[in-house]
């Protein structure tokens, strides 16, 4: 590609996150701003501490995120509710009609952080699919088994196998988020099925592929779940996310985790990227030579899907290398000497987002 033929900025019509973890607390403090100085809008995720599975604790846990959101900035949280094995169908009928609720979320059951509350039967909360294939309410889905005899890279496509496949079938007009895909096989998938079927891809699984969790050691912070897989899934990943299939779309999965939670012997799974996620894309679609369909999976695909309004404002991409910072400190009350480590920390990155 010649670099002399690309554009110096570009400038995109405002993206959202259709899959963030802004957390509680101090932590949500810190994150929330990084969120919503580049995104209008975000899908947040419900696996809290306890989760988020009724509609007033939905409604306290958006006023707590919009008072972390920096003066003069207009950010919408778009909120879900974490399935158990116990909610009830009316939870999700109230939370959908007073408009809180904007998808439900299916983690299986110790599937991923804070997932212990969640799914251990799916087939046993098909009446809640049925309320929410009836009042619209879309199914966002932590596509992993966890059965233990399952190979930790294997999860995903046994999922899509044995929980997914069924699942369509016998809810045709279910619209099912497959989140966070690692695979080739959840490429292939989604690609290839009904309209109402989609996937989100976060910045790091198009980066990456397992051998990052191992290069000179044990490296916390390229875990994540799913796992990022071989180089090959990698590869399949970004043809699907430049691919102009409006049903591949952004999703950061951004999960911060403080740095004492990741460096330990039981460390914590998740990846911080809210920072600098929009430039993270911008890097693959500018190494791929897609450019001109960046702005069209991070601001119009997901939208589209869930049925929302494109946004009208704009956001710029200058192209300037720089340096992600090796950490991002916690804005605490408390001054804690805590930190978050950034996706791509110390590491070079072509475009920057242009703010004022
Ligand atoms: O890596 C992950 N971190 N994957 C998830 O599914 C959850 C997330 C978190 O909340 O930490
Ligand atoms: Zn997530």
């Amino acid at each position: 590609m010649d670099e002399n033929l690309l554009p110096e900025r570009i400038t995109l019509r405002q993206p959202d996150d259709w899959h963030v973890h802004l957390r509680d607390g101090d932590v949500l403090k810190t994150v929330v701003p990084y969120t919503a100085r580049t995104f209008r809008r975000a899908i947040v995720m419900p696996n809290l501490s306890p989760p988020i599975t009724s509609l007033r604790s939905a409604i306290e846990y958006r006023d707590r995120i919009l008072t972390a959101v920096p003066m003069g900035i207009e950010f919408t949280p778009l909120m879900t509710v974490y399935l158990t094995d116990n909610i009830s169908s009316k939870i999700l009928e109230e939370g959908k009609n007073s408009g809180v609720f904007a998808a439900a979320k299916l983690y299986p059951a110790n599937s991923t952080t804070n997932s212990g509350m969640g799914v251990t039967n799916v087939k046993a909360i098909y009446p809640l699919f049925e309320t929410m294939e009836r009042i619209g309410l879309p199914l966002l889905i932590h596509g992993e088994v966890t059965d233990l005899d399952v190979d930790i890279f294997d999860r995903e496509a046994v999922f899509i196998d044995k929980i997914l496949q069924p699942l369509l079938k016998k809810f045709p007009s279910l619209r099912v988020v497959l989140e966070h895909i690692t695979t080739e096989q959840a490429v292939d998938f989604v690609g290839t099925n009904r309209c109402n079927l989609a996937a989100t891809i976060t910045p790091h699984h198009l980066h990456i592929n397992r051998n990052a969790m191992f290069l000179g050691g044990l490296r916390s912070d390229f875990y994540c779940l799913p796992v990022a897989k071989r180089e090959r899934h990698r590869l399949a990943l970004r043809r699907a996310a430049v691919s102009g299939k409006p049903c591949f779309f952004i999703g950061t999965d951004s999960a911060p985790h403080l740095r004492n939670a990741k460096e330990t012997s039981c460390g914590c799974a998740g990846i911080f990227n809210s920072p600098n996620a929009l430039e993270s894309y911008a890097e693959v679609f500018h190494q791929e030579g897609a450019l001109q369909r960046l702005e069209a999976f991070v601001s119009e695909y997901g939208p589209s899907f869930y049925g929302l309004p494109l946004n009208t404002n704009s956001i710029t991409l200058v192209r300037e290398t720089h340096f992600i910072p090796q950490s991002c400190q916690l804005d605490s009350d408390k001054q804690s000497a805590e930190s978050l480590v950034p996706f791509h920390a110390g590491e070079p990155l072509s475009w920057r987002v242009l703010r004022d």
